[in-house]
């Protein structure tokens, strides 16, 4: 068997075994409002639970809830540090010969959140005017690099498609939509899947999972998404813990393990084999 044929044998294995051959990204989208911040929540929390290390958390919404939604607090974001080497650089504040990779790197490196069960990384958003290329260029390698460090990297996105056109997502190994019971939420996840076609993001795996869906609206939204050729892999019952933990600032790992919406998705990993 020649390498190249070892090669191919691990990609198509990694299409079926998305996790068990090291790095896995998952990014969590849809439209506004659907969950997407509670579906993260709750699957880092089935990730922990079955033992798994080595995850890292990526808030990649500038309205940064993920945090607030798992009790953690955030001092300062990728996008304030982004902010401040743009300055720099416009000032000439940076001596000449310095390695502007490398410096960017450490700052960041700064605002990781390190957890004993998990890495998280809050991107924030840069502010002022101007032009960031130079800037996210760097960003883009060294969040590549990161993200190559740890075995499980969940990106909690923000709404709609912008992150996708901007390529925020890179190459991602399984995109999970959340959808609400509306036709925008379903063609949310069919635009999703087309836009990434054309502006060549790979998805190697892109599932739909509902949330709040009455139980008596459940076959048709599962109809709507075959219809559009779209995996769907399970619902999240409405569940009124959730709203009280959201109330009093709790944290959703705290959720005891017979909870409903928790169980539906940990059921939800184990169909998409994260777990
Ligand atoms: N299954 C559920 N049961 C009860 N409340 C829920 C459930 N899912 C989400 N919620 C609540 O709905 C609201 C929106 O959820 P969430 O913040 O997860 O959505 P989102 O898609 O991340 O929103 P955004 O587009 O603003 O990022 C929150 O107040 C959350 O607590
Ligand atoms: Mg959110």
């Amino acid at each position: 068997m020649s390498s190249r044929d070892i090669y191919q044998l691990m990609v198509k294995a990694k299409e079926v075994l998305p996790y068990s051959l090291g790095k896995c990204v998952v990014s969590v989208s849809g439209k506004g409002g659907v969950g997407k911040t509670t579906f993260t929540a709750l699957l880092l929390k089935a990730l922990i639970e079955e033992g798994m290390d080595s995850i890292l958390v990526v808030d990649a919404d500038p309205d940064t809830n993920l945090p607030d939604v798992l009790g953690i607090e955030v001092k300062r974001t990728v996008g304030e540090v982004v902010t401040r080497m743009k300055k720099d650089i416009d000032e000439g504040k940076i001596p000449p010969g310095t390695d502007k990779e490398l410096m960017l790197e450490a700052m960041i490196s700064e605002t990781l959140i390190e957890g004993s069960s998990f890495d998280m990384l809050v991107m924030g958003r840069p502010e002022g005017e101007g032009c960031y290329c130079f800037v996210n260029l760097l960003l883009t390698r060294i969040l590549d690099r990161l993200t190559s460090n740890y075995r499980i990297t969940l990106m909690d996105m923000e709404a709609g498609l912008e992150h996708v056109s901007r390529r925020t997502d890179r190459d991602v190994d399984i995109m999970v939509v959340v959808t609400d019971a509306s036709k925008m939420g379903l063609l949310t996840a069919q635009r999703i899947r087309r836009l990434a076609r054309e502006v060549h993001v790979e998805i190697r795996q892109l599932y739909v999972v509902g949330n709040q869906i009455p139980p008596e609206l459940e076959g048709v939204v599962r109809k709507r998404a075959q219809d559009l050729a779209l995996k769907y892999v399970g619902s999240i019952p409405f569940d009124k813990e959730i709203m009280e933990y959201n109330l009093v600032g709790r944290s959703l790992l705290e959720l005891p393990s017979q909870n409903p919406a928790y169980a539906a998705v940990r059921e939800i990993a184990q169909t998409i084999r994260l777990v």
